[in-house]
C-alpha cells in the first residue's frame, strides 16, 4: 500500500455540527436538488464518458435497461436516442424525475423510456428481467456494492450486464478522510474483489478523472452560491450554506486527491 504523499495538518475545519443539524435524508436530497439544478449527469462523468460507457456496453436496438436511482435520466434517454434501447428509470426525487421526463420528451424517446417514483431498494416490476441493470452512484440502496448486486440479480437476464458506479480510495484514507467522504469504501482492487465475492465478474470499466470530477463538484458550487444570493431569507439558507461550505472543503482537502470513481461493467457468474 502506498503512503499518502501530502500533509494532513492545517486542514481547514468543516462546520460539521451545523451541516449535520440539517442532515436528515429529506434535507440532504433537497440540498442536492438545489446544487445540481443545472446538472444533467449527477455523477463525476462528462457527456463524453457517458457516451463511451454506452459504446463499451455494446448496446443493441431493442434491449431494455432498468436504471435504479436514475437521477435526471441522462443515461437512459441518451442511450435510447443513440442505441435504440428502452427501459425504466427509478428514483425517489420528484424533482429529478420531472427533469428526466422532460429530457425524454426533448430527445423524442418518451415512448421507449419511462420513469417511476419509487424506493429503488425495494423496487420490483413484472417486466423483469432486463438486459442491463444499473445503479450509478447510489449503492447505499443495497448497503454497498455487494448487497446492491444481490438486489439486482433477480432483475437481470443470465447473459445481461450489471453497471455499478462506485467511488474507491486512490490512496489509503488519511485521518479525517473517511468522516468527510464516507465510511465503507475500499481500494480499486478491493472494490473489484467485492464484486467477485458476490459472483460478478468485471468485464469493462470507464473511470472518471480529475477534470470530470471537477465538472461534477465545482459546477455545483456556482449553482449553490447563486441560490444563496437569490434566497437570503429562505428557511434553508443556513443549511444550504453549510452544505456548500462542506462540499467545497471535503472535495478540495480529501476528495480530489484521494477519491476515485468509475462505472464497473459486470457480468454475473452465478
Ligand atoms: C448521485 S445521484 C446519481 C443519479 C444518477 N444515477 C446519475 O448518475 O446521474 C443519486 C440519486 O439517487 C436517488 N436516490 C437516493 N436514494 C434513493 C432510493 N432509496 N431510491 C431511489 N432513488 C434514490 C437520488 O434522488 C439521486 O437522484
Amino acid at each position: 500500500m502506498t503512503e499518502p504523499n501530502y500533509p494532513t495538518e492545517n486542514v481547514p475545519s468543516v462546520p460539521l455540527e451545523a451541516a449535520e443539524a440539517g442532515s436528515n435524508l429529506a434535507m440532504t436530497l433537497r440540498f442536492h436538488e438545489i446544487s445540481e439544478a443545472e446538472h444533467r449527469i449527477l455523477n463525476p462523468y462528462t457527456e463524453d464518458k457517458l457516451r463511451l460507457l454506452g459504446e463499451v456496453c455494446r448496446l443493441r436496438e431493442g434491449q431494455r435497461q432498468l436504471d435504479l436511482c436514475c437521477g435526471k435520466g441522462e443515461m437512459l434517454t441518451t442511450w435510447s436516442r443513440d442505441h435504440g434501447i428502452g427501459g425504466v428509470g427509478v428514483d425517489i426525487s420528484e424533482v429529478v424525475l420531472a427533469a428526466a421526463r422532460q429530457r425524454a420528451a426533448e430527445l423524442q424517446v418518451e415512448d421507449r423510456v419511462h420513469f417511476v417514483l419509487a424506493d429503488a431498494g425495494t423496487y420490483r416490476d413484472d417486466t423483469a428481467p432486463y438486459d442491463l441493470v444499473s445503479c450509478i452512484g447510489a449503492t447505499w440502496i443495497g448497503g454497498g456494492p455487494g448487497g446492491t448486486i444481490d438486489l439486482i440479480r433477480p432483475m437481470v437476464r443470465p447473459q445481461g450486464l450489471v453497471l455499478i458506479g462506485e467511488p474507491y480510495w486512490i490512496t489509503p484514507p488519511t485521518p479525517g478522510a473517511e468522516d468527510a467522504m464516507g465510511h465503507g469504501f475500499t481500494s480499486l482492487i478491493g472494490t473489484v474483489e467485492r464484486f467477485n465475492a458476490v459472483g460478478a465478474e468485471l468485464v469493462e470499466l470507464v473511470m472518471a478523472d480529475h477534470d470530470s470530477w471537477d465538472r461534477y463538484m465545482a459546477a455545483q458550487w456556482w449553482t449553490a452560491s447563486q441560490w444563496l444570493r437569490d434566497h437570503p431569507d429562505h428557511p434553508d439558507h443556513a443549511g444550504m450554506q453549510n452544505f456548500l461550505d462542506r462540499s467545497r472543503t471535503t472535495y478540495l482537502v480529501y476528495g480530489r486527491r484521494q477519491f476515485g470513481w468509475g462505472v464497473f461493467v459486470l457480468r454475473l457468474t452465478r
